[in-house]
């Protein structure tokens, strides 16, 4: 996606005396995406179980698109092949202005398998490139061989980079070594208020390597805190004192760091509206603290993923 075609949109921000959800219309604020020279929506859209959603989630792509979070994240995977079709629908008359990504399954990560599995995703998607492709998760083929694979598409202009997804620390050093250094995009991981392990180890290694952090199910998929939860509590007083919405300040505080991006998913215009209302909203340093202090940051033994 060029920057400079990138169509200029407007959406929910500030407002006087604090944050409006949605009445004042701003930019999408945009962030470059590691070192691939490309900047990207800080909020996009996910796509995951879209197939459940029929015509609203064509018209919540179209809508996306049309605010600026042109960041669609899809995968092979999801629906058997059904969402990609559903973002082709979405997206075949404004190709130009979106990010798009999708993901090969490692069962398909060979060498061949890789080629045609994002052959398949291009005839899907109704498109001749992707902006990013994304090794899932990772099983047993060496990643030589598919990196190999990756390499060959780039070469063909079937995908402009790649990168990978559900990767640690030990995966990310052995990719960059395979790959060289500067090759991979970003690293797509599990990221929300009450799974923020990647705040140890993943999100400063991509910020050193040079690599973006996609935040998947940014909202804990259907997790998210109760509002008579203590945590649930705690979002809805900053949210009330800024004019803003317990699922804005959410998303508002993965969106702190300089090298993260979310893309949480809906079909519904409304919710899409308040997700991407989230990208203008700064939080300040003592609403970080208390954000903090209510979800801390967990180790865990291995990196987790849905
Ligand atoms: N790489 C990976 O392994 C991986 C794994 C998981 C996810 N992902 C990607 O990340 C995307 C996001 O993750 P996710 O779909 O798992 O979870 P999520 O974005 O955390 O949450 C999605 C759920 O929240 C609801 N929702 C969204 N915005 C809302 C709002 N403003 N108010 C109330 N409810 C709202 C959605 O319902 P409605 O649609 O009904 O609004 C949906 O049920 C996926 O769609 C997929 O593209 C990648």
């Amino acid at each position: 996606m060029s920057t400079k075609k990138a169509k200029k949109s407007f959406f929910g921000g500030f407002a006087p005396g604090g944050f409006s959800c949605y009445p004042m219309r701003m930019e999408m604020p945009r962030r470059p995406f590691g070192s691939t020279g490309v900047e990207v929506p800080i909020v996009g859209i996910g796509t995951w179980m879209m197939e459940r959603d029929g015509d609203k989630a064509v018209e919540t792509l179209r809508r996306a698109v049309d605010e600026g979070a042109t960041h669609i994240d899809t995968a092979e995977m999801y629906g058997s092949g059904e969402v990609e079709r559903i973002v082709g629908k979405a997206i075949h008359d404004a190709r130009d202005r979106v990010f798009l990504v999708s993901k090969v399954m490692p069962s398909n990560a060979t060498y061949d398998g890789t080629i045609r599995a994002c052959e398949r995703s291009l005839k899907n998607l109704g498109t001749d490139r992707l902006d990013l492709y994304l090794l899932h998760w990772r099983e047993s083929t060496p990643l030589a061989e598919s990196f190999r694979a990756f390499d060959k598409l780039v070469a063909d202009g079937k995908i402009l980079r790649f990168g990978v997804s559900n990767f640690d620390i030990g995966d990310m050093e052995e990719a960059e070594r395979v790959a060289g250094k500067g090759r991979i995009a970003c690293n797509q991981v599990l990221y929300h208020l009450q799974e923020r392990m990647i705040e140890f180890d993943i999100i400063p290694w991509c910020e050193r390597h040079g690599m973006a952090v996609v935040a998947y199910s940014p909202y804990g998929q259907g997790d998210f805190p109760s509002p008579h939860s203590p945590g649930g509590w705690r979002l809805r007083e900053i949210a009330e004192s800024r004019k803003a919405t317990p699922r804005q300040v959410a998303l508002a505080f993965l969106l702190r760091q300089k090298n993260i991006f979310a893309i949480p998913k809906t079909s519904n215009v409304d919710r899409l509206l308040e997700n991407i209302g989230a990208a203008n909203l700064r939080l300040n340093d003592e609403e970080i603290r208390a954000i903090d202090a209510t979800f801390p940051a967990l180790r865990r033994d291995s990196l987790p993923m849905l």
